[in-house]
């Protein structure tokens, strides 16, 4: 039986599926396709390789047999590496045996917490400009996204006045992303005492996307620059969910392993969601991740000095161009200028870049309404296709 000799009623899609729409940075990316010669900065993704210290480590594990099933809420000797991590470099406490769950990146680490935490019809104040999928994870799980202002005038910190006119009586949980995608802005301490305060006095759990940590670019003469875990601020570890991830960090996107540090009972009750719907993480994937942890560490120093290299340049390169102007990000690998100057929607301009310069981007509408205005530009690429693509890019403004 073909899917066309079923009735309506079962052929179609679910409702909660249609939820989901067709994200601008999938059209310009099906798009890009069709030029041979594109420069790709629309990607979240960095160009490195993974490191051979853990391709190894994956190696060994095919070729030793770790290759079954393993707890639902990952390998022990891994989740005891991470328990590690977040005490020595975050500064809290998790125990590895209950508040730890490895998930498949960042990605399902964000839709398990939500599914483990939220019921259906509860708001969750998400940021505006901020990562696509946060809006559709919170609809997936039948809650409602209620979008927060981030402003560039304000360097997108957070804004507690704007944000207490949102709060309802369905008002759940905060979902907050440092270093920020797509701005690249880092929350500072006293702004994440601001959020723990708001957190605390209308009784929110925090979710706290941490996949860009590493990725702060320290300015020669300025106070050192940290990232701070808001779970390691007074009295916030068990209202606050740390999502993390091996994808920026360790240049491993497709090898699809994160992890999610909660209190005991969001922990559970994600070990059991994660159980259900997908048994457990890649073993050998699992594996690498360890390596990765536990192994040295200079390729991440080394990438990171290459971001900051990379970062100059594109900020430099793109207050030259017409109608561009971009403040420098202190974080993640992302540019977002301000492109009012060049008459253009981010849409179309995004368009017209693509067609015209054969260079991909994202529209700044992709992470909300208050998107609209800029690009976001990636510079997880080489130095010398950066500097070709804003030379292209420069000639067609
Ligand atoms: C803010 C943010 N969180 C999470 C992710 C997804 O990470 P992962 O590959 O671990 O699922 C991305 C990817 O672009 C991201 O930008």
């Amino acid at each position: 039986m073909s899917v066309s000799q079923l009735s309506s009623r079962t052929s179609g899609p679910s409702k909660r599926s249609q939820l989901l729409g067709i994200s601008a940075i999938r059209i310009i990316f099906e798009k890009a396709q069709s030029f041979p010669d594109v420069i790709r900065l629309e990607l979240g993704e960095p160009d490195f390789d993974t490191p051979q210290n853990i391709k190894d480590a994956a190696i060994r594990a095919i070729s030793t047999g770790k290759t079954k099933y393993t707890s639902g809420a990952g390998i022990l000797d891994l989740r005891k590496a991470i328990s590690r991590k977040l005490e020595k470099d975050n500064h809290v406490s998790f125990e590895p045996t209950k508040e730890v769950l490895v998930t498949a990146g960042a990605t399902a680490g964000i839709n398990l917490a939500l599914l483990a935490s939220l019921e259906v019809g509860d708001e969750i104040l998400v940021p505006n400009p901020g990562w696509a999928t946060y809006v559709y994870a919170v609809r997936l799980v039948g809650a409602n996204p209620v979008l927060y202002d981030l402003s560039s005038q304000s360097s997108y910190s957070f804004d507690r006045d704007g944000v207490e006119k949102l709060v309802t009586p369905k008002t759940k949980a905060i979902l907050i992303n440092t270093p920020g995608n797509p701005t690249g802005a880092v929350l500072s301490q006293k702004n994440l005492q601001q959020v723990a305060d708001f957190a605390i006095d209308h009784d929110l759990k925090v979710f706290c996307d941490e996949v860009y940590e590493k990725f702060l670019y320290q300015e020669p003469g300025s106070s050192d620059l940290r990232h701070i875990s808001i779970a390691s601020l007074p009295e916030m570890k068990d209202r606050v969910v740390t999502i993390n991830s091996f994808s920026k960090t360790y240049a491993m996107t497709g090898w699809r392993v994160g992890y999610v540090a909660a209190n005991s009972s969001v922990t559970d009750a994600m070990v059991k969601i994660n159980t259900a719907s997908s048994s457990c993480i890649s073993s050998v994937s699992q594996l690498a991740a360890l390596e990765a942890l536990e192994g040295p560490q200079d390729s991440v120093t080394k990438m990171i000095e290459a971001y900051q290299k990379r970062r100059d340049v594109t900020i430099k390169v793109l207050n030259g161009i017409h109608g561009f102007n971009c403040p420098l990000p202190q974080g993640a690998f992302y540019a977002f200028p301000k492109i009012q100057g060049t008459g253009y929607n981010s849409f179309d301009l995004s368009m017209k870049i693509l067609e015209q310069a054969h260079v991909a981007t994202v529209p700044g509408s992709a992470f909300g309404s208050n998107g609209e205005g800029h690009i976001r530009i990636a510079y997880a690429n080489s130095l010398s296709n950066i500097e070709s693509a804003l030379e292209r890019i420069s000639k067609i403004m």
